[in-house]
């Protein structure tokens, strides 16, 4: 089997893509296209990587798996099969958790807002963190616990005010952002103090998350200074001790040639002995380490397949190859510039004839899934895989212009199987509802029509 010029991919001997030992052009015929196709042993690996760099670096460590990146039953058993805890941001991701039969004490619930019934939801399943965002949420995890006779284990979410280099829309550690407690204007320290007057909820521990795609160590290192000197300052102020602390995830991951992303090894080296040396210099307790990853448990476990519907080559301009799914099934071009690489899975072997752009099948123009890739000559039919979509494509799908979201696959050794059905015609109208008076009115004015 022969490695692609970037060793991102594995070539068989007709040329084909391989993903997990399963020829990926046979993987679009068995299961249709566009095709989530997952490789377990990339997500097995990442979930261990985590967990003995980090381990082997600081002694008490609890890597949880941000759910939001790639959720489904199987995904949620393999990572708790790991021994990864799960973190889950809505009553959905809670319920899919649970209905995969992960422990409910493995599960820390995050959300800037959360309603009372994802609020009851948890606290029924008896989950093991609530995250706290906000004075409000506070109140209400308070006044439900005392309802239901039990006490609710918190985390604080703070806002440390540390802008990290990514995009816009993922940075979340500045001051200005709607997620959790501000730490510089002194809200952190009332809510902590606020905390210790309420009976039904105990404060743990504390969180922030600096953003994501992140390739630095400094955002992170920063982050620690930031919430170990709040720790301090609250310990002195009202005698909190922080148990755990989170630091969110960000790990950014490789979508194309030019990333360049740490390794887990690395962000390991540098968080675990900085974190060892926060709490020696400030004289507090090791606090267990939490962090969150998502994207790169996920993200280069994924590669979506497509066929090719079209090629329209505009002389001097640019060819576009439209495919069967777009920003529906992956909406990071549109949303955020991504930028991923793109390999023709059934023509892997032959050397790039020119530059191509990838365009999704949506009634819009900015549908596209990538600019500008080099590729063999592509015909109708071909089998475009772009890859890296584990993270944030399935989970951001959508049914826009009524497309069905795709099937997903898990590959393994040789082995596939499905974990998420395609969806049907049927399940797009199944919670269709047409009041009566509506269909009253249409059957009246189709019968005089007719009349
Ligand atoms: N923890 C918290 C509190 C988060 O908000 C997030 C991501 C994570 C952990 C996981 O971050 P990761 O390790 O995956 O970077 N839809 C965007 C990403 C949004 C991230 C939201 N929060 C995208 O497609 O890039």
């Amino acid at each position: 089997m022969a490695r692609d010029r970037n060793d991102r991919t594995q070539v068989n001997s007709q040329g084909h893509l391989m993903i997990g030992g399963c020829d990926a052009v046979a993987l679009a015929k068995r299961y249709g296209t566009p095709l989530y196709v997952v490789d377990e042993m990339a997500i097995r690996n990442a979930c261990r990587a985590h967990r003995r760099e980090f381990e082997s670096r600081y002694p008490r460590v609890r890597i949880l798996y941000a759910s939001k990146a790639l959720m489904t039953k199987a995904i949620a058993m393999m990572v708790s099969e790991e021994g990864l805890a799960l973190d889950v941001c809505s009553g959905g991701e809670l319920y899919t958790a649970l209905s995969a039969g992960c422990p409910p004490d493995s599960i820390y619930f995050h959300g800037n807002s959360k309603t009372l019934s994802e609020i009851d939801f948890a606290l029924s399943a008896g989950i093991c963190r609530f995250i706290v965002d906000n004075m409000d949420e506070l109140r209400l995890i308070d006044a439900l616990a005392d309802a239901r006779g039990t006490v609710a284990d918190i985390i604080l979410r703070l806002t440390p005010g540390i802008e990290a280099h990514t995009h816009e829309y993922v940075k979340t550690g500045q001051i200005d952002s709607k997620f959790g407690i501000v730490i510089p204007n002194g809200d952190a320290l009332r809510a902590v103090r606020h905390i210790k007057e309420l009976k039904n909820v105990k404060l743990t521990g504390l969180h922030c998350h600096v953003g994501s795609q992140i390739f630095e160590v400094e955002p992170f290192l920063h982050a620690i200074e930031v919430m170990m000197d709040f720790a301090r300052e609250a310990f002195d102020a009202t005698g909190f001790i922080m148990e755990e602390l989170d630091i969110g995830g960000g790990l950014g991951v490789r979508y194309n040639a030019d990333d360049d992303p740490l390794a887990v090894a690395e962000l390991a080296e540098a968080i675990g002995p900085a974190l060892l040396r926060a709490a020696e210099k400030r004289r507090l307790p090791l606090p267990t380490l939490l962090m969150e990853p998502g994207r790169a448990i996920a993200g280069e476990a994924g590669t979506t397949l497509y066929s090719v519907n079209a090629v329209k080559h505009i002389e001097g301009v640019r060819t576009y190859v439209s495919v069967d799914g777009g920003m529906a099934d992956n909406p990071r071009v549109a949303l955020y510039q991504a930028e991923y690489d793109a390999i023709l899975a059934n023509k892997a072997d032959q050397p790039a004839e020119g530059k191509v752009s990838i365009a999704g099948n949506c009634c819009e123009s900015g549908d596209m899934l990538a600019w500008d890739v080099s590729l063999p000559e592509v015909e109708v039919g071909d089998t475009v895989a772009i890859l890296c979509t584990g993270a944030y494509n399935y989970s951001m799908a959508s049914n826009y212009n009524r497309h069905l979201r795709p099937a997903m696959a898990l590959v393994r050794d040789g082995w596939s199987d499905l974990i998420v059905e395609r969806e049907t015609y049927q399940d797009l109208v199944r919670k269709d509802v047409v009041p009566a008076r509506l269909m009253a009115a249409y059957r009246r004015a189709a019968a005089g029509a007719e009349g």
